[in-house]
Order: structure tokens, then C-alpha cells, then sequence
């Protein structure tokens, strides 16, 4: 996974009515695929990705793209790749608006995720976080997660990254 950024612009959600309502966590629809854009560019410091890249995850069948909505925005995302003939899946992605962290959102994506892999039968999930990333790196530890090994200059700016395992 990408490294996520520390201070992000709030540029494409300055006009957030209000916080009402707990978040759905849903399917993402191939139609928001600009929103899923700004999200990123909003959360990720570089490395974002293309919009030919995220339009190809929202149509491949082997992804899944899920989000959290509230007040009809799209506040948060989650991206998993599927490898079925190793029963592996993969945390591709996952980043929350700025305005919306430590409300759970994340935690809630990540259960959402944890529970529907289980029933597909998937027996491992793996991702990659940033080794200064902390508050990921305690969001999967509460998630069960531990860490495999270090991929050394993981990142395109040289930064090592920690691969994570959970056993469902
Ligand atoms: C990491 C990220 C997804 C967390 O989203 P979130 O919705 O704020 O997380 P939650 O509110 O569900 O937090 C769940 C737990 O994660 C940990 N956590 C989350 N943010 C944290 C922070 N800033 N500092 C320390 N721990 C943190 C805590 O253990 C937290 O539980 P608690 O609130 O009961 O203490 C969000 O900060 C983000 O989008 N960051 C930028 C992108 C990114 O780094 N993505 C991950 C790439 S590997």
C-alpha cells in the first residue's frame, strides 16, 4: 500500500454540510470514480493513483472497491485484490478524509472487509504500510495484523514499508 499523507488539503470537501448520520459502507459505483480520485489525492502524498489505474480496479473482477458515505459524499475507501487460487487477498489500499478520522471509519471498513472475506473463504489477508505510518500500523495491529518481514525501499521515495499478515 502507499504511504498515506500527513497534512492534506481539504480542497474538494470544504463543502461538507455536517457529520450527521453514521457511515454506509458500501460498493463503489464505476461512476465515482472522480470522487474515489480526490479522496486519494486528498490522503495520499504521492504515489496516488491514475485514473486509468482506478478505473481498471473498479471494473476488474479479481478487485473490490468498497466506501464509506455520509450525507452522500464518499469520505473513505478501501481497495482489496483477490487471488483466489491461493486464497490471498490483498489490502491494496485505504484512506479517510482528513475531516472524518478517528470516528471509526476506517475500523469499519476494515471489519466490513475482514467479515466478507471470511465467507468468500479466503484464509489470509497481507498489505504493505509505511514503517512511519503509525497510525495505520495501530489501526491493523487492533485488527489482529503482525508483521511477516520489511520491504526495504518499498516506497518510490526511498522509505521502507512493513508487510502485514492476518489469518482469517
Ligand atoms: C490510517 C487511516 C486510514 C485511519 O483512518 P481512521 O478512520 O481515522 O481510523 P479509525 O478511526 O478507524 O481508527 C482505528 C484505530 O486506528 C488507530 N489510529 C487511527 N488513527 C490514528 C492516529 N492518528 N494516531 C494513532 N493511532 C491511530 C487507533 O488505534 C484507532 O483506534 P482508537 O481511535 O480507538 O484509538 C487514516 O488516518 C488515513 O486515511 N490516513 C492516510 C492514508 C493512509 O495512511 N492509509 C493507510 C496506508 S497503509
Amino acid at each position: 500500500m502507499r504511504e498515506g499523507a500527513r497534512d492534506s488539503s481539504l480542497k474538494n470537501f470544504k463543502n461538507f454540510s455536517s457529520k450527521r448520520g453514521g457511515p454506509k459502507i458500501r460498493p463503489a459505483k464505476k461512476e465515482e470514480l472522480d470522487a474515489l480520485l480526490s479522496l486519494e489525492e486528498t490522503c495520499f502524498k504521492e504515489e496516488t493513483f491514475h485514473k486509468k489505474q482506478l478505473r481498471y480496479l473498479l471494473s476488474k473482477a479479481k478487485s473490490i472497491v468498497q466506501v464509506a458515505e455520509i450525507d452522500g459524499n464518499i469520505i473513505g475507501s478501501m481497495i482489496i485484490l483477490l487471488r483466489n487460487h491461493i486464497s490471498n487477498a490483498r489490502i491494496y489500499s485505504l484512506n479517510v478524509h482528513p475531516e472524518y478520522r478517528r470516528a471509526g471509519i476506517a475500523s469499519l471498513l476494515m471489519d466490513t472487509a475482514l467479515e466478507y472475506l471470511k465467507e468468500q473463504g479466503f484464509k489470509n489477508i497481507t498489505l504493505e504500510v509505511g514503517v512511519n505510518n503509525k497510525a495505520a500500523q495501530n489501526l491493523y495491529r487492533s485488527k489482529g495484523f503482525f508483521v511477516d518481514k520489511t520491504l526495504y525501499k518499498y516506497y518510490k521515495n526511498g522509505d521502507d514499508a512493513l508487510h502485514l499478515v492476518r489469518k482469517l
